[in-house]
């Protein structure tokens, strides 16, 4: 009897510990894996263990970047291959990445049935409307139905309909063609990076939210990917930098004479004469 009631305790507790397991990968890693569903931001990490050394992907997982730093040959591989987007060193500790590992490795078929379907678009049915409500869900024109700060305050875009942006992250004009919709929707859905999980964590964004802000990325990409619109761009960059050299050389004509000799030289001679 006793060892019945200890061999429950030890089934549940080893479920709970598979199920914990299971939320540390989706809240963690979920955003930029997949387990056998193909490659998002980062590759699929199906038989990853039986692929990779179990302490390199302990060094790895707690810091991809010390790694990569340090020219660790299969790091820099592959880094390189994912077009050097950088993994975020990640806040779980020993433990828990191993549970994470373990949790991967004993990850059932089901997921892996999933991908022998044909991948649907996410962003199917989605037009033109959903591109404006998209942009002005970025730019903060229109307000999240949970009142999440607009991610303008934080990121920039090239979108000739909008000024500056936020500068505190990264501009997000070539995102979409690095990650594609999955891995934009996974970003904004549960963003792997503390500044920016904490701005949505009690304000979490609707579904139709994340999927037409991530068709507004598309529309960036898309529209900073035709050659007219990147002679536009450059244009404005050139002429940005010529209007910057016009006016340092009017400042420079005015203060011609300023600095011939120092203040003190000047103090000196008032006293000595
Ligand atoms: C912001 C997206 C992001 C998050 C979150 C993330 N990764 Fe990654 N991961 C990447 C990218 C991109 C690469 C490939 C490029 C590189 O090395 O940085 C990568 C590479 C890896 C690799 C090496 C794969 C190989 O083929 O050698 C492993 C293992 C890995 N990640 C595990 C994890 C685990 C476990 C977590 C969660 C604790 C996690 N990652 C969280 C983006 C992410
Ligand atoms: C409080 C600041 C903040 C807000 C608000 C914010 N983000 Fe972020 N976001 C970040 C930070 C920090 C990163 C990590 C990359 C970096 O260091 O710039 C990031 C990364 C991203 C990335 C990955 C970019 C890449 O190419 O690696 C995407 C996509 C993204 N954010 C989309 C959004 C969207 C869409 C919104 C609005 C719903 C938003 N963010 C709001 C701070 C913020």
């Amino acid at each position: 009897m006793k060892s019945l009631v200890l061999l429950i305790i030890l089934f549940f507790t080893s479920t709970i510990q598979a199920q914990e397991a299971g939320d540390l990968f989706t809240i963690h890693c979920g955003a930029c894996h997949s387990i056998g569903r193909g490659k998002l931001v980062g590759p699929d990490l199906k038989d990853i263990t039986t692929r990779r050394d179990a302490d390199w992907l302990l060094r790895f997982i707690k810091s991809p970047q010390d790694l990569i730093n340090k020219a660790d040959p299969e790091a820099v591989k592959v880094f390189e291959e994912y077009n050097k987007i950088l993994m975020p060193n990640s806040t779980l500790n020993e433990t828990q990445i191993k549970d994470v590992l373990n949790y991967i490795k004993g990850f059932g078929n089901e997921d892996v049935a999933l991908s022998n379907q044909a991948p649907t678009d996410p962003l199917q049915g989605l037009n033109q409307s959903n591109i404006d409500n998209g942009r002005a869900l970025f730019l903060g024109e229109t307000r999240f139905q949970n009142n999440g700060v607009s991610c303008f305050s934080c990121h920039n875009v090239m979108d000739q309909k909008s000024l500056q942006g936020g500068s505190l992250a990264k501009d997000l004009t070539l995102s979409f063609s690095a990650m594609g919709a999955t891995g934009i929707m996974a970003i904004i859905k549960s963003p792997p990076f503390p500044v920016m999980t904490e701005a949505y964590v009690n304000h979490p964004l609707t579904e139709t939210e994340v999927a037409d802000l991530t068709i507004y990325l598309k529309s960036i990409h898309q529209a900073n990917n035709n050659p007219q619109s990147q002679n536009h761009n450059l244009a404005f960059l050139f002429m940005a930098q010529f209007a910057f050299l016009v006016v340092l050389s009017i400042i420079l004509y005015l203060y011609r004479n300023r600095k011939n000799n120092s203040v003190n030289d000047e103090i000196y001679r008032r006293q000595s004469f």
